[in-house]
């Protein structure tokens, strides 16, 4: 039931935002458009360059079994809003050495966005 309200959601934002469901998530689903090149975050959708993110809000960092992290992934973590929020903002400082090529989401607001949805999705 949740899988199914995420993929919904993702399809309305995707089609239509003036129908969408809720607000945070609406806009941390287009910030999650900049993640997807590299991520999927349906229940048990395939790792790409990066792993799976389903359930990536409270998890021990690097654990996704069937990914190959970096040894920094695997001893950063674990995942709350606080932690998610400064690796999101600032990857390469937030953990040192981690392999995900990707500058930040400096906007403070989109962050929070994004966090609700990936939230919604956990
Ligand atoms: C260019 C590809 C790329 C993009 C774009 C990208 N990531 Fe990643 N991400 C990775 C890689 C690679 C890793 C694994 C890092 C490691 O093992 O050091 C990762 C790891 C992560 C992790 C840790 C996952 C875990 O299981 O511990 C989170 C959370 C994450 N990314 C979130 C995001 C979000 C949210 C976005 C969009 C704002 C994003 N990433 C954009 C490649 C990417």
């Amino acid at each position: 039931m949740k899988r199914m309200f995420a993929l919904l959601a993702f399809g309305l934002v995707a089609s239509s935002p003036g129908l969408a469901v809720a607000q945070d998530a609406d806009a941390g689903a287009k910030v999650f458009n900049q993640c997807k090149a590299c991520h999927t975050i349906e229940a048990g959708g395939p790792n790409r360059v990066g792993p799976n993110l389903h359930g990536v809000v409270g998890r021990k960092a690097g654990s996704v079994e069937t990914y190959k992290y970096s040894d920094a992934m695997k001893n950063a973590g674990p995942w709350d809003e606080a932690t998610l929020d400064a690796y999101l903002a600032d990857p390469k400082s937030a953990v040192p050495g981690n392999k995900m090529a990707f500058a930040g989401v400096k906007n403070e607001q989109a962050r929070k966005d994004l966090i609700a949805y990936l939230k919604k999705n956990s």
